[in-house]
Parts: C-alpha cells; sequence; structure tokens
C-alpha cells in the first residue's frame, strides 16, 4: 500500500497524553526563576564547545564553493544532506561527495562532512550496511516522494523500504526523516501533523529500535511526540523557524527568501519550538536546514523553498536563547545533544561569541549568482570572534 498517502489515522492516544503531561501549558518563567550567571543579560562573552550542524544543504560545484566556508567557520561537523541532482544513493556516491567537499574547503579548515544516503525504494540494505560500517555514512535520509527539493526519488511504498529499515534497526543506523506527506488532500500547514500519524508513528512501530531524527520540525504536535519517545527519537529545529512564523512570509506581501519547507506556521507553533530548543532536552539539537538558493530560482512564479542561515546562525542564536533567558542552555542545543544522538563525542575545540554587531552580509556571490542571506528581521548583536 501507499503509505505517504494511506487513508488510515492511526492515533497514538497514549504518546499524546503522555504529551500534554510532558509540556506545560505556559512557558516556565525562566527569567524570573532561573539566576544563573548566563541568564542576567549582561553577559558580553559565551564560549561554546564547538557547535555541529545537524541537518544542511551544501549543494556541489560553484554553490559548494561558496557556501562551504561559511558553516566550515563556526561549525565542526555536519550532517549533509543528499538531495543532489542526481541524489546520492550508494555509498560510492556519498564517498565521491565527501571528496568534492572536502576538496571545496578552505586552506586549513578542519570541517567534517557527516555523510547520508538517500533512501530509494530500490536502495540495498548491505551497501547501505557496508557504508555504515566503514564510517563514512552517518545516516540515511527518507524523503515522501515529492515532498520538497529535488525528491522525486523519495519513497512512496513503505513495504519497499522495510528491509534497509530493519537493518538499520540492526546496526544502530539512524533514519533523518522530512516529516511531511505529500497528499493534495492536505493542507499544507497541516502535513507535518498528518505525517506523524499515518507514517512516522507506524514506520517506528513496526521496525522497533530504528533510531530516528524528526527533522526540522515546525510544529508543537511534532514537539509533542518527540517529548512522548524514548531515546530512539531526537529532533532538530532549524534558527529560522524559531525566528518566523508564517507571518512573515505572507503580511504586507509575499517574502520569497521566507519560504522554505516544512513551511513556517502559526505563532503557537513558533514559541513551542522556542520552548523546545531553550528546553535543554536531550532530543532536541540544532539542524539549520541552511538550504541555498539563488535570488533568481528564490524570486520566479514557482521559486525554491530554502532559506540560507549559515552565516549567521550562531548570532540568531544567541540572541534567541538570550531573548528567553537560556544562554547557559544553548550549548545543550549547539553543541552537545547531537553528538550524544549521534554517538560521535563532543567537539574539543570552542567558538567564542562576544557582544557587539556581527560583520555579516545580506548575500553571498556565487558563480550561479547571489544568494541571500536569511535576515532575522532584528539587529544582531552577538558575534562570532
Ligand atoms: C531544502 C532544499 O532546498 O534542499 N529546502 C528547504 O526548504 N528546506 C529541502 C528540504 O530540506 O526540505
Ligand atoms: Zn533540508
Amino acid at each position: 500500500p501507499s503509505w505517504a498517502s494511506a487513508p488510515t489515522r492511526k492515533a497514538w492516544p497514549r504518546s499524546r497524553r503522555a504529551a500534554q503531561q510532558a509540556m506545560p501549558r505556559t512557558r516556565p518563567p525562566l527569567f524570573n526563576a532561573r539566576k544563573t550567571h548566563a541568564n542576567r543579560g549582561n553577559m558580553t562573552s559565551l564560549t561554546l564547545a564547538r557547535p555541529d550542524d545537524w541537518h544542511l544543504h551544501l549543494r556541489d560545484g560553484a554553490m559548494l564553493r561558496a557556501v562551504l566556508p561559511w558553516t566550515a567557520r563556526d561549525f565542526a561537523r555536519a550532517i549533509i544532506m543528499p538531495n543532489l541532482m542526481p541524489p546520492v544513493v550508494t555509498g560510492a556516491q556519498a564517498a565521491a561527495y565527501r571528496d568534492r567537499i572536502r576538496a571545496a574547503l578552505p586552506e586549513g579548515a578542519t570541517f567534517e562532512p557527516l555523510m547520508t544516503l538517500y533512501l530509494t525504494e530500490d536502495t540495498d540494505p548491505d551497501d547501505v550496511a557496508a557504508a555504515h560500517a566503514s564510517g563514512l555514512v552517518k545516516a540515511i535520509k527518507l524523503y515522501p516522494a515529492g515532498a520538497t527539493t529535488n525528491s522525486a526519488s523519495g519513497v512512496t511504498d513503505f513495504d519497499a523500504v522495510r528491509p534497509t529499515l530493519e537493518r538499520m534497526a540492526e546496526i544502530g543506523l539512524p533514519l533523518c526523516v522530512h516529516g511531511e506527506v505529500t497528499d493534495p488532500d492536505i493542507d499544507i500547514f497541516d502535513r507535518e501533523a498528518v505525517f506523524i500519524d499515518r507514517v512516522l508513528d507506524p514506520i517506528r512501530r513496526a521496525t522497533p529500535g530504528l533510531r530516528v531524527v524528526m527533522e526540522h520540525i515546525t510544529t508543537s504536535d511534532a514537539v509533542d511526540y518527540a517529548r512522548a519517545q524514548d531515546d530512539t527519537l531526537g529532533a532538530t529545529i532549524t534558527t529560522h523557524h524559531l525566528v518566523i512564523n508564517r507571518n512573515h512570509i505572507l503580511a504586507g506581501g509575499i517574502k520569497p527568501h521566507y519560504y522554505c519547507l516544512p513551511v513556517a506556521k502559526r505563532e503557537t507553533h513558533r514559541l513551542a519550538l522556542r520552548n523546545a530548543a531553550t528546553s535543554g532536552e536531550a532530543r532536541f539539537f540544532l539542524g539549520t536546514d541552511s538550504a541555498p538558493h539563488t535570488d533568481a530560482n528564490k524570486l520566479l512564479p514557482c521559486g525554491c523553498a530554502g532559506c540560507f542561515t549559515a552565516p549567521n546562525t550562531l548570532p540568531i542564536l544567541a540572541q534567541v536563547f538570550e531573548e528567553d533567558g537560556a544562554l547557559d542552555r544553548l550549548e545543550a542545543f549547539t553543541s552537545r545533544n547531537g553528538p550524544a544522538f549521534y554517538r560521535l563525542p563532543v567537539n574539543t575545540d570552542t567558538v567564542t561569541l562576544t557582544k557587539g554587531t556581527p560583520d555579516l552580509p545580506t548575500h553571498i556571490d556565487t558563480d550561479e549568482g547571489p544568494v541571500t542571506v536569511f535576515n532575522p528581521g532584528f539587529a544582531l548583536h552577538w558575534r562570532v570572534t
């Protein structure tokens, strides 16, 4: 059966109730309750274990060369999304892509790309297991067919990928999930919540032990679901979804640079994401989903989805966490929870943020044309030094 459009609505009543208990209805009063040094709002310097980005689009060729230095400047490692044209499907393709990334690194950079494979209905479980055993591949990415940029080769028939998922559960290789149904009858703002019920929860129940990352979550439904699960489930949260809601895209003129997938939802959802990201809870970690497209491709009658946040993610996050009185939990989100989920060591080197206006471009030039950097809509006052 076609699992992406299956009509059954599988409820998860137990987990939903547990989630409601776990999630307070209002935000705890962090400002008053937590008078740690990091939360007093007068900090001028903050040193973190060097961050990692657990969801990144680097592209290839000229675009790769232009965007990679921005990530390599602030991050030690990143999970590299495989949605190239054609996609990175086999271990051999991932090894070749890793070599192209390494070759594009600026002189002296120590950035380590963590490779992923794009799951298709033809994926060979033995190739996946070999790519994992060699240390090359750190996760497999599941795109429902048609859900987002370059996802045409994604999965429609869940049964066809079952042998691969079972092998992944055996060897402990995480599945990164783009959590949106593609059913045209489902409203785009509901596609994540419906995916959890129709696809994600059934996959997890059918594949005990499978370690799953819910990628770029955008709803309180996803936060609630994640909080109700055991430690086989993690969730990445992007920079931009902590800052924008759907008004930013649609009110006062359409703003293509804020259009990404999954699309930003209403304000209550943004607040739930902020609560999750700033909570320090181990299951939530940073995946920027920095997804560069040229302005020419963004500003079309049918423009591309994606926000380019690699250059300014750390200054934005510092400000978000500071505003929420949670600066002392920033390191958990950017540098500790991700490695713990992926069973990798925390980086031993550090980055330091200091108060001051960062020197960041509004766009970067590439041989394919300019790419606009995500504009958070407020003046930044932290910079990476
Ligand atoms: C991503 C891209 O452009 O590759 N776009 C986006 O809006 N996030 C694809 C994706 O992660 O869905
Ligand atoms: Zn992405």
